[in-house]
């Protein structure tokens, strides 16, 4: 799973070589399970009723009918939904931060020379864990010369840990506290162990958690249920489930209290105590303001594709429809821009990947070695429809961020339609027509301010929550769902227990 977000990372002829691929790519049962036509998915805790293949016509009408012509060029949000940033009370909102011995977090930071096997990881690290800024040529002309940084992928430990420490209801008081925040860096922790060591290492840090965690006086008043902690990696690597030396990563969240803890991560396994947030993009900005700015350009961006790709193949895979879709894409240049990632790693530029999902009005995000791609969030900062071909990408991941209607944002296209070849990419997107297209592109744009993780400066006035903000309000709801079944006694597996009934 992880091995996925390396196409950023590594020379592709690295991952070639690696002997890990084949065994990780069968690790992932669920994805390549037994393909099923009719595709009402089951995954994770919500259902989706996907559209029918091949009936193309009933989403778009839909949107139509939904969104008619008007789109609105502002953000335009409930206030009164939002969490008051400086003047409300903090009642319901209080979050005590435990304070971990350091070799928890900071010492990680330390270490980070040796974090990565692949990359050295402390100028990724640096800026509060945004990396560092970016003020490249490229800048002005594709992205703005400010609230840009070379994020990595999997920096969120640090990131989120950066904004809870400038959260606006932090207590000393645990007493008073909603929820009880963990600043364990379990992603930069299991990082540095996933390739080549036994399991005790990898597990080590685990262990010594939770040991610390259950001897403290705050476990007892829920036994761990308001506890949360970030994996910014994949939750694959944070449950492994056997004992077994091949087996992949770290057995964290099995252990009996983390089993009651959740978890904010990437991309979310199917157990119920594991939430996806957001990946990091390269945009942090420090005022609201650059998020307006943003936001114009993108509606005026002229964009001379119909879509494009950047991605690397996945020629081992049997299951990967990527090779197809590039096939497609090269065979129809004029409508299509195929960009290769690894060799070269053009994909490592924020500048050329947000520049090519500027000129396209649809990105194409088929599922890699895992179902997540950061490209998503890319995809939606830089206004572009993102097309789906698995609902585990983001329809099942980002409940917190994404809205339910997920047609008036993205296009979806199943991914056994392109395996059969039922369905080309090209036909079905130019179904779309332009104002459609402009209507979907103004949800995208709409949709920015909550993917972003902005770097504001103390005390400023902000009208929107963003990533963050979504992710502790979503966390905070659900630890008060929980404490109040916990005092009425209730079954609590609809919370932590795994989701059996997926099928694809
Ligand atoms: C958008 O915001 C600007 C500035 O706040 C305001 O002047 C304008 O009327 C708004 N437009 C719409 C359509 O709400
Ligand atoms: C804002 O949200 C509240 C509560 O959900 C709702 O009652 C109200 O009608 C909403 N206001 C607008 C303008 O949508
Ligand atoms: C908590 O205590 C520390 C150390 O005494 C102090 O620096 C910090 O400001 C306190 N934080 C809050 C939110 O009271
Ligand atoms: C696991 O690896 C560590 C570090 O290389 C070593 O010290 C330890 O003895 C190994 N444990 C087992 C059970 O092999
Ligand atoms: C997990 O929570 C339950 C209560 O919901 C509690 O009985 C159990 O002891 C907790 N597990 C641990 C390891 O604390």
């Amino acid at each position: 799973m992880a091995v996925g977000k390396f196409r950023y990372k590594i020379p592709f002829w690295l991952v070639l070589l690696s002997p890990f691929l084949l065994c990780l790519i069968s690790f992932q049962l669920y994805y390549s399970a037994k393909s099923n036509e009719n595709f009402t998915v089951t995954f994770l805790v919500h259902k989706f009723e996907l559209p029918n293949s091949v009936d193309h016509k009933k989403p778009i009408s839909f949107l139509r009918n939904f969104l008619g012509k008007q789109a609105t060029p502002n953000i335009t949000r409930n206030k009164s939904t939002e969490i008051d940033h400086h003047f409300g009370s903090c009642f319901g909102q209080y979050i005590y931060v435990h304070d971990l011995p350091s070799q928890f977090n900071e010492d990680l930071l330390k270490n980070c020379h040796n974090l990565e096997k692949w990359k050295d990881m402390c100028g990724y690290l640096s800026n509060n864990g945004f990396g560092t800024k970016l003020e490249d040529e490229n800048s002005k002309r594709v992205l703005m010369e400010n609230g840009w940084f070379l994020t990595h992928q999997y920096s969120s430990d640090v990131i989120f840990h950066e904004r809870m420490k400038r959260y606006k209801c932090l207590t000393n008081d645990s007493s008073m506290a909603s929820a009880i925040f963990v600043p364990f860096y379990a992603g930069l922790d299991i990082g540095q162990h996933l390739w080549g060591s036994n399991i005790s290492t990898r597990d080590s840090s685990a262990r010594k958690l939770v040991d610390w965690l259950s001897g403290k006086p705050e476990w007892k008043t829920m036994w761990g249920r308001d506890h949360f902690f970030v994996g910014g990696r994949v939750a694959w690597d944070l449950r492994r489930k056997t004992d077994e030396e091949a087996d992949w990563g770290s057995k964290l969240m099995f252990l009996p209290e983390s089993r009651n803890m959740t978890l904010l991560t990437m991309e979310a396994s199917l157990w119920n105590n594991d939430k996806a947030i957001p990946f990091p993009t390269h945009f942090h900005p420090s005022e609201e303001n650059q998020v307006l700015v943003w936001e114009k350009r993108m509606r005026k961006r002229k964009r001379k594709y119909l879509f494009s790709f950047a991605g690397a193949p996945r020629p081992k895979s049997g299951f990967s429809i990527r090779s197809e879709l590039i096939k497609e894409c090269e065979s129809s240049l004029e409508l299509c821009k195929f960009m290769p990632c690894g060799g070269s790693n053009r994909c490592d530029e924020p500048a050329n990947v947000i520049g090519l999902y500027q000129e396209s009005i649809f990105c194409l995000e088929p599922v890699g070695d895992s179902a997540t791609r950061r490209s998503t969030f890319d995809s939606i900062l830089a206004g572009c429809i993102p097309v789906f071909f698995h609902p585990g990408t983001a329809y099942s991941q980002y409940l917190w961020h994404l809205p339910k209607n997920y047609l008036k944002y993205s296009v979806y296209i199943p991914e056994n339609d392109i395996r059969r070849k039922r369905v080309k990419v090209s036909e079905r997107l130019l179904g779309i027509s332009k104002d459609e297209a402009m209507a979907m592109r103004e949800e995208v744009i709409k949709l920015i301010p909550s993917v972003i993780y902005g770097d504001w400066r103390s005390n400023m006035e902000r009208t929107f929550d963003d990533a963050f903000d979504i992710a502790v309000k979503g966390l905070l709801e659900r630890v008060e769902k929980v404490r109040k079944m916990m005092k009425e006694g209730m079954d609590l597996s609809e919370y932590y227990a795994e989701e059996y009934d997926w099928k694809f």
